[in-house]
C-alpha cells in the first residue's frame, strides 16, 4: 500500500529545491567524467557514425525531444521487458517507458501478438469506425468515471489543443489559465510558460503573441493568484477553463499539495470555469483511475495520451462530461455548430486494440501498484545512497514517477528579481545535469533527461538492486577524491 503522505511532503521538497539552488554547483569528479566519457567513445561507436550522419539531415540528429544527447545521441535497437539494447549491443535499464506510456514492461509479448494477429488478418487503419475505440472508449469510462464520452486523438499535444477549443466553445468565455511551467504539449495555445515557472513567453519561439492574449499562466498550488486571475479575466469575458497537470506542473517536478485540487475545484465552480486535468502523464499510471482516483476529486474534462494506447501510435484524447464532449464534430463533419477536428490517423484499430488490451491486462495484474511500489523502492534506495555519500541531491516520488533533482532547478520561479542570478548560474547548472545523465547512460540506466524515472510492472525487485548499484557507483563519483 502506497503511503500517499510521504510523497505530499510538498514543503520539504520546495525547500530542498531552493537550498540545492543557492547552493553552489555540484560536479561529478573530474577522473569520473573522464571514464563516463569514455564509455561513448570507446563503447558507442555505432551510434556515433549512425547520429553524425543523421545531424546532416535530422536538425539536432534526432527526432524524440527525451533523448539524451551529451556528449552524441545513443541509437536504440531494440527493448524488451524492462531493458533497452543500444546498436553497439550495450544494455541498458529503461526508466523512459517510451516517455511514459508503457506500464507493462515494453513490447509486452501478450499485447504485441494481439496486434500481429490484428496486422496480419484485419489490418492496421481504416480512416473509419472499428469496434477497438468503442471498446477502449468503454474501457476507459469503466476506470475514470467522469469520462461519459471520449473523443480520441494523435498525440497529447494535439488532444490539448483540441480541449481549449471545446472549453471555449462550450462555455462561451475567452480566457484560458494554465500553472507556470507547465506543459501541455507544443500547440500554440500552450506554448507559454513551460519547462521553468515564470518563463512567460520567452519559450514560445515563432508563436504570434495573440495567441496568448486569453492564456494566462500563474503560480501552481497558489489559490490566491488562481483567484486574483479569475477575477480579473471577468472583465475581459470570463474564464473557460484552468488546465493542471493534477500532479504539478513539468509532470510533477514541482510538486502541488494535496488539498490543491479541491480548492481549484471550489473556485472553478464558483466563477463558472472548467477544470481540466491534463493527464497526459498520470492517467493509468500514477493510478488506473488517474488523478482523480488518486485525489477523489473530478475535472470536467480529462485529457489522456501515453498510456491510453499502452505504447503504441498514436495516443491522444478528450474525456468527460457528457454534456460538454458531445460538442466535438460528428464524424460527417456536417454540423458546422460543432467543434471541429480531425485527425487522420487518430483512433487507428491497432492503437486502440492495443490501448484496450493493455488497460485490461494492467488491471488483472495491478501493473499500476506494481509500478508504484517499484517507484517507492527505488526512491527510498536512491536518498540512502544521498545520505551515504552525504550528497545534498532531491529524489521524491509520486506513483510509478521518480523524480531526482540535482542542480536545484524544478521549482525555481522566475520574476525580475532573480533573472540575472538565473542566467549568470543555469549555464553551469545544465552542464552538470548533461554530465549526470552521461554518467546515467554510461551506467546502463535510460531516464528522461537525467530529471525523471517512470516505472513499470516489469521493474522488479531484481531490477531495482541492479538499478541501485548503478545508482550507488555513480553518486559515488561525486565524493571529492
Ligand atoms: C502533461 C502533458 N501534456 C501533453 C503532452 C503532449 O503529449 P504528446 O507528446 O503526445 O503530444 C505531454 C507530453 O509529454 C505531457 O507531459
Amino acid at each position: 500500500m502506497i503511503e500517499k503522505e510521504k510523497w505530499f511532503n510538498v514543503d520539504a521538497v520546495k525547500a530542498k529545491a531552493d537550498e540545492l539552488w543557492n547552493a553552489p554547483c555540484i560536479h561529478m569528479r573530474p577522473d569520473a567524467l573522464e571514464k563516463y566519457q569514455m564509455f561513448f567513445d570507446e563503447k558507442c561507436q555505432k551510434s556515433k557514425e549512425l547520429t553524425d550522419e543523421a545531424r546532416t539531415c535530422i536538425p539536432g540528429a534526432v527526432q524524440h525531444n527525451l533523448s539524451i544527447n551529451y556528449p552524441f545521441p545513443i541509437a536504440m535497437k531494440k527493448i524488451e521487458d524492462a531493458y533497452f539494447w543500444d546498436v553497439d549491443g550495450n544494455k541498458y535499464v529503461n526508466y523512459l517507458q517510451a516517455g511514459g506510456p508503457t506500464m507493462l514492461g515494453s513490447n509486452d509479448p501478450e499485447i504485441r501478438e494481439k496486434v500481429i494477429e490484428l496486422l496480419n488478418g484485419d489490418g492496421p487503419i481504416t480512416g473509419l469506425f472499428s469496434e477497438y475505440e468503442l471498446l477502449l472508449t468503454k474501457e476507459v469510462m469503466k476506470l475514470i468515471p467522469h469520462v461519459e464520452m471520449l473523443r480520441l486523438f494523435a498525440s497529447g499535444s494535439e488532444a490539448d489543443m483540441a480541449m481549449a477549443r471545446l472549453a471555449r466553445a462550450y462555455t462561451g468565455k475567452p480566457n484560458i489559465i494554465k500553472h507556470e511551467c507547465g506543459y501541455h504539449g507544443w500547440n500554440d495555445t500552450f506554448e507559454y510558460d513551460y519547462g521553468i515557472a515564470g518563463t512567460k513567453e520567452s519559450l514560445s519561439v515563432g508563436v504570434p503573441a495573440y495567441y496568448h492574449t486569453h492564456v494566462q499562466a500563474v503560480p501552481s498550488d497558489d489559490i490566491p493568484a488562481m483567484r486574483a486571475q479569475l477575477e480579473e479575466n471577468e472583465k475581459t469575458g470570463g474564464t473557460a477553463a484552468v488546465v493542471v497537470e493534477p500532479f504539478g506542473p513539468n509532470g510533477g517536478a514541482m510538486p502541488v499539495h494535496q488539498d490543491y485540487l479541491q480548492q481549484l475545484r471550489d473556485l472553478c465552480d464558483e466563477f463558472g470555469t472548467l477544470l481540466v486535468y491534463d493527464e497526459v502523464i498520470t492517467a493509468f499510471r500514477v493510478d488506473i483511475g488517474g488523478a482523480a482516483g488518486f485525489f477523489g476529486v473530478k475535472p470536467d474534462l480529462s485529457v489522456f495520451g501515453k498510456v491510453i494506447m499502452g505504447g503504441y501510435p498514436m495516443a491522444g484524447g478528450v474525456g468527460g462530461r457528457r454534456e460538454i464532449v458531445q460538442h466535438f464534430a460528428p464524424p460527417a463533419g456536417a454540423d458546422y455548430g460543432k467543434v471541429h477536428v480531425g485527425g487522420t490517423l487518430s483512433a487507428n484499430p491497432m492503437c486502440c486494440l492495443a490501448g484496450y488490451y493493455s488497460l485490461k491486462k494492467m488491471q488483472e495484474i495491478d501493473a499500476c501498484g506494481k509500478a508504484a511500489e517499484a517507484s517507492w523502492k527505488l526512491g527510498e534506495g536512491i536518498q540512502k545512497i544521498f545520505d551515504k555519500y552525504n550528497l545534498p541531491f532531491s529524489v521524491y516520488v509520486q506513483p510509478a514517477i521518480v523524480h531526482i533533482d540535482v542542480t536545484g532547478t524544478f521549482c525555481l520561479r522566475l520574476t525580475e528579481d532573480n533573472l540575472d542570478e538565473f542566467n549568470a548560474k543555469y549555464p553551469e547548472r545544465n552542464q552538470a545535469l548533461n554530465e549526470f545523465a552521461m554518467g546515467l547512460m554510461a551506467e546502463g540506466i535510460v531516464t528522461l533527461s537525467g530529471r525523471r524515472l517512470y516505472t513499470s510492472s516489469a521493474v522488479t525487485d531484481e531490477v531495482i538492486e541492479e538499478t541501485l548499484e548503478k545508482f550507488d557507483r555513480l553518486f559515488s563519483s561525486y565524493v571529492p577524491a
